[in-house]
């Protein structure tokens, strides 16, 4: 017996001895680490938690892994022989996406769902996003994962593409300093993001064979600008490419958007990882600096070993890229030792999501002072299914989140002891029941990330309407939509209005417009809806988006008034789909125009980029289109006066500086919009560009603030595509201060003396 101890102590001070000679994670230098690493090793850490074709203790090794998180969306390889920790990486933009139970624990793991990424975008508030951020990055820490893999942050190029809700605006400004605050906020907690989608996944349909096609000029000032800013100002840990083409190269394949652009020169210092079996090529993948592939393949592994073996991958390269995957796992959490807790203080993000919400929900009509509600309303009657059960916290696929519950407007009413007119919520009622067995059918076999199922809209008959519009002070009718990963959103019903949903706002409206009462139009959707041919049925339209899951606390503070609403538009609301610059370039039934080659598909296989960078209001402002909702538009409680507009270079950077004052009668916030209008110059230009903004502290009734925007002189360029540099030619810029891109009061002259140039390396 004592022998047999003897001999296992001298088994283990052995294999202590040696793994003490091997070079370990943070102790010795990643290149020493690295050169200890055998070629499979090598091949396994550019992998992610791809266990086919490994041997069985590596297989092991990620199961393990894979068992810390359970329902993260993937790992990095551990290698506890170097000290090689797993980085854990899970979803996303509106929270942390893990299973909320596990098989060996009595314990639940819900995560806060907080709002969509449209309704962050739609506060225009960097410190608010930020600390959504921050709340969101305590979650990933306490429930153990290492990496957000968020935020979304595409340009809202088509009101139709299915996961606009994850994505921030049409707007690259706006787009990239929201998603800079929202990673500054996460980061803050020691746990990385991962902003995605590198670049031009503006469609689902195809999504990872499409190529899109896109002049260098809307690359630079559109779709590349929104990750440029956020680069810079959030110095985000990982970027993921995209799943599709670009310009016929897939972006986890092309050297120049990662290796010459996000790169050299934009001087991102961290790790590219791939979407989950994103591109076709690991080899390329690795020769540009896609550094991780996740979840990556056997195919991807096999390839990649057998190239290193052979020596046509130069171990240089991945070298270089493990290099920056361990530089990664180094500042994780896990790697430093951190314990989760698994219990994050959801009551108190509960919080953060509620009152976030109600800065991001955009007033978009109210007549007759219909809103904040008086105290006179003692009953109101509540229409609508998403209302009720199908009230949307946020989109489907890996941008949902496992959330404990989510507060309907039903609920949220009868927690501010609002009492609901009961004729009508009992119809709702009997038809949630009768319509059970379905929806349970219906969610037995749904996708993951398929939407929710969609009920029809009940019509009350007249004696309904009699009788709810007697009882009821007020009609309270929620229009719902929701999207999700991999599906685009169609034209019909998606974008459009259901007959029945007209039906029911006609019908409501004129019933309770007879009796002298009024109806508020509450719209819980995940993208642009159309609204120019019911708007003027309702006194007031509230847009409440994807409002996280206290989504009805959150809308009835605003229609109390105990919020007063300062959200604004971050894309237009066109009158008609066809009016949208893209829509004849577009997967949608208005743009079924035939092959334009043998065996390509436009819009599916291809989709031209043909309206340039006319995207969202610089085509309407540019071209004088009229819209239903301008960019940047969202009405208040109380009013606001702009005055005293001054701009002034310091060095060089531009400083305008505004005056507004509260001129109403109740506290309120309000957004500045900074809009540019360059000299006439060689280049055709939009007619305004947003370049900065800010908003207010809560301002009392006759209380003024004066709010500074900065910009920098490069911000008025634009990119010359025959000289490949970006100019801002010299002479009189129009300086626009605005509370919409069509409703300006308040403009200065900026003369820049010199113009200004700079070259850039490219495609
Ligand atoms: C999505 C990514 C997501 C990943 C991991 C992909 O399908 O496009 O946004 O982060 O899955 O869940």
């Amino acid at each position: 017996m004592k022998k047999k101890f003897l001999v296992i102590v001298g088994v283990l001070i052995i294999s202590i001895n040696a793994k003490s000679q091997l070079p370990q994670l943070g102790k010795a230098s990643n290149a020493q680490v690295i050169a200890a690493m055998t070629l499979e090793e090598k091949a396994q850490m550019v992998n992610g938690a791809n266990t086919h074709g490994y041997d069985s203790a590596s297989s092991l090794l990620l199961k393990q892994a894979k068992n810390l998180v359970p329902g993260a969306a993937g790992t990095t390889m551990p290698l506890p022989r170097l000290g090689i920790t797993p980085a854990i990486l899970s979803d996303g933009p509106a929270g942390l996406r893990i299973n909320p139970k596990r098989n060996d624990s009595p314990e639940t793991y819900y995560c806060t769902g907080f709002p969509i990424g449209t309704l962050l975008a739609a506060t225009w508030n960097q410190d608010l996003v930020q600390n959504v951020g921050v709340a969101m990055g305590n979650e990933t820490l306490e429930y153990g994962a290492d990496v957000l893999l968020a935020p979304g942050m595409n340009i809202q190029r088509n009101p139709l593409c299915g996961r606009n809700f994850e994505y921030y605006s049409e707007d690259p400004v706006l787009a990239g300093k929201t998603a800079a605050a929202f990673v500054r906020g996460v980061q803050s907690q020691g746990v990385g993001t991962s902003i995605k989608h590198f670049a031009c996944n503006n469609q689902e349909t195809n999504r990872s064979m499409t190529n899109a096609i896109v002049s260098q000029r809307a690359l630079r000032e559109i779709y590349l600008k929104n990750f440029e800013i956020t680069v810079k100002e959030g110095n985000p840990w990982t970027v993921m490419t995209s799943y599709n083409k670009l310009n016929g190269r897939y972006t986890s394949e092309d050297s120049i958007l990662i290796s010459t652009i996000l790169r050299q020169q934009w001087g991102f210092k961290g790790m590219v990882m791939s979407d989950w079996d994103g591109g076709t090529n690991p080899i390329s993948q690795m020769l540009v600096g896609n550094d991780l592939l996740q979840p990556g393949k056997k195919k991807s592994y096999d390839t990649i070993l057998s190239c290193l073996k052979s020596g046509s991958l130069p171990s240089s390269v991945i070298d270089a890229n493990i290099n920056l995957i361990l530089e990664l796992i180094k500042k994780t959490p896990r790697f430093r030792g951190f314990i989760p807790s698994n219990r994050p203080d959801l009551k108190a993000h509960a919080l953060v999501t509620r009152q976030s919400a109600t800065e991001g929900i955009v007033l978009l009509k109210n007549v007759n002072e219909a809103l904040p509600l008086k105290k006179s309303i003692q009953k109101v009657a509540l229409f609508g299914v998403y209302s009720y059960d199908l009230f949307t916290a946020g989109g489907t696929g890996s941008g949902d989140v496992n959330k404990a519950y989510i507060t309907n407007l039903k609920q949220g009413l009868s927690n501010a002891s609002i009492p609901i007119e009961q004729s009508t919520e009992a119809a709702y009622n009997k038809y949630f029941n009768d319509s059970l067995p379905k929806i349970k059918k219906y969610n037995a076999t749904k996708k993951w990330n398929q939407p929710s199922y969609h009920l029809p809209e009940i019509l009350p008959n007249e004696t309904d309407l009699m009788t709810s519009s007697t009882n009821a002070d007020l009609a309270l009718i929620t229009i719902g939509r929701n999207s999700g990963e991999s599906y685009d959103r169609k034209l019909q019903y998606d974008f459009l209005l259901t007959d029945d949903e007209t039906k029911l706002l006609t019908n409501v409206c004129n019933a309770f417009h007879q009796a002298g009462k009024k109806v508020v139009v509450i719209l819980n959707i995940c993208g642009v809806i159309e609204t120019a041919s019911w708007k003027n049925l309702p006194d007031a339209i509230l847009v409440a988006w994807q409002p996280g899951q206290e989504g009805g606390n959150s809308i009835v503070d605003v229609l109390k008034g105990i919020e007063n609403p300062s959200g604004k538009l971050p894309m237009t609301f066109p009158i008609k789909y066809e009016d949208v610059p893209s829509a004849k370039n577009f997967p949608s039934e208005y743009a079924t125009e035939a092959d334009e080659t043998k065996d390509k598909k436009k819009n599916v296989d291809y989709t031209n980029y043909k309206e340039g960078i006319y995207v969202g209001y610089r085509h309407y402002t540019t071209f004088d289109k009229p819209v239903s909702y301008p960019f940047g538009y969202g009405l208040s409680y109380t009013s606001f006066k702009y005055s005293n507009l001054k701009v002034k270079q310091i060095g060089d950077n531009l400083l305008a500086s505004v005056t507004i004052s509260n001129t109403g009668k109740v506290a309120g916030k309000e957004v500045a919009e900074l809009y540019s209008t360059a000299p006439k110059g060689k280049l055709d230009k939009p007619k305004l560009e947003l370049r900065a903004f800010a908003k207010t502290k809560l301002l009392q009734p006759a209380e003024s603030q004066i709010v500074e925007m900065i910009f920098h002189k490069s911000d008025l360029a634009s990119f010359d595509e025959s000289s490949s540099s970006w100019v801002a030619d010299a002479g009189e810029y129009i300086i626009s201060v605005g509370t919409s891109v069509e409703n300006i009061p308040t403009k200065a002259v900026f003369k820049l003396e010199k113009k200004w140039e700079k070259k850039e390396l490219g495609w």
